[in-house]
C-alpha cells in the first residue's frame, strides 16, 4: 500500500513548493483564533517516546481545528503487553482513527505504519531518522526572523550524529540553497555528514562555524544515545558550548535555536538561552500552527 495522501513521513521527498505551501499556510493559522478544518475527526496520538513539544502541540493544534485527540504511550497501554506496531495501528484504525501521529525509536516505523493503514501518517520523530514537524516548525521560525533563505549561513552545532532533527533540517535548508556548516567532535560529527545534503560543510571548530553565521542551531548532546562513545563531556563544554563571548563570532544579528529540551550548562549557557538572540521558545510557539498546518494537509484542507 502506498502512504495515504496527506502523510507526512519525512523532508527528503517532499519537493521545495510543498514545503513552501505548508509553511504559507501555517502563516494563516492561529489556535487563539479556532478554525474548524478538522470539526469531527480523530486524531490519534502514538508515542513510543517521551515528547513534551510535538505532542503537546500537536494535540493543541488538532484541538484548535475541531478534531479529537486520543494519546497512547507505550506506558500504560497495550504496547505494555507486548502489543506489535502493526497491530496497535489497526486498533487505532479500527476505533476511528482519521490521522495517526507516531513518534517511534526505530528509524522507519511512520513508514511501515503507511503501508499498512490507509489514513495519513504523520512522522513525529523516528528514531534516528527524521523529525519533519520540528524542520519545518524551525524553518517558519527562521523565515519569521530573516524573511528569505536566500544568503543564509546556518551552523548547526552539537550531537548531529544521533539528531534527527539535524538530519531533517540539512534536507530542507538544502533544497532552498542555505549554506550548512555541521560543527562538534568527530565522534558526534563523522566526515560523511557532508553526504546528508547537498551544500553541507564539516568543521571541528566553533569559531570556524559561526564565522559570517546568521542562524545558530544547538542540539542536545543526546546522553542516551552516547552509550559506546568515549566522549568527554567537559571537553565538549570547554570547545563547543554556546556562550556570550561565542556568541558575538556571528553576524550582530543571528539568531541561536535548538529544538529543546535544552540543557543548561552543557550544549549552551543560561545567558544564551535566556538572552535576546535566543529563539528557543519562539521555535516551541511556532510549532502549534506549523503543525495545523501539517493536520491540515493530511486532511486534504491546506487551500
Ligand atoms: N523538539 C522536540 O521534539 O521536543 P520533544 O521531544 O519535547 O517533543
Amino acid at each position: 500500500m502506498n502512504p495515504a495522501r496527506g502523510s507526512l513521513l519525512g523532508i527528503e521527498h517532499l519537493e521545495a513548493a510543498e514545503i513552501l505551501r505548508i509553511l504559507k499556510f501555517a502563516r494563516r493559522m492561529n489556535p487563539d483564533k479556532p478554525r474548524p478544518l478538522l470539526k469531527g475527526k480523530r486524531v490519534m496520538l502514538l508515542f513510543y517516546e517521551a515528547s513534551t513539544r510535538t505532542r503537546s502541540s500537536f494535540e493543541i493544534a488538532a484541538k484548535s481545528m475541531g478534531a479529537h485527540t486520543v494519546l497512547i504511550q507505550s506506558f500504560g497501554s497495550s504496547i505494555e503487553k507486548g502489543e506489535s506496531l502493526l497491530d496497535t495501528g489497526y486498533t487505532v484504525r479500527a476505533v476511528g482513527a482519521d490521522i495517526i501521529v507516531i513518534r517511534h525509536p526505530n528509524a522507519g516505523a511512520p513508514y511501515t505504519m503507511s503501508q499498512h493503514i490507509d489514513v495519513p501518517v504523520i512522522n513525529a520523530g523516528d528514531g534516528l531518522h527524521e523529525h519533519p514537524s520540528q524542520s519545518l516548525l524551525d524553518a517558519y521560525t527562521i523565515l519569521r526572523n530573516k524573511k528569505t533563505f536566500k544568503g543564509l549561513q546556518v551552523a548547526i552545532v552539537g550531537d548531529i550524529f544521533h539528531s534527527r532533527v539535524a538530519r531533517s533540517a540539512c534536507h530542507l535548508l538544502s533544497k532552498f540553497g542555505v549554506k550548512i556548516i555541521l560543527c562538534g567532535p568527530p565522534e558526534l560529527v563523522p566526515d560523511i555528514a557532508t553526504t546528508l545534503a547537498p551544500g553541507i560543510r564539516v568543521t571541528r571548530h566553533i569559531d570556524d562555524a559561526l564565522r559570517g553565521t546568521d542562524v545558530i542551531m544547538l542540539l542536545r548532546v543526546q546522553s542516551e544515545r552516547l552509550s559506546g562513545l568515549k566522549l568527554d563531556l567537559l571537553e565538549y563544554i570547554t570547545r563547543y558550548q554556546m556562550n556570550p563571548a561565542r556568541l558575538k563570532m556571528a553576524r550582530k544579528d543571528a539568531i541561536v535555536m535548538h529544538p529543546g529540551p535544552i540543557i543548561r550548562g552543557l550544549e549552551l549557557t543560561s545567558e544564551i538561552a535566556d538572552g535576546a538572540q535566543a529563539r528557543i521558545l519562539e521555535e516551541v510557539r511556532n510549532g502549534v500552527p506549523t503543525r495545523m498546518a501539517i493536520l491540515a494537509r493530511a486532511m486534504g484542507k491546506m487551500r
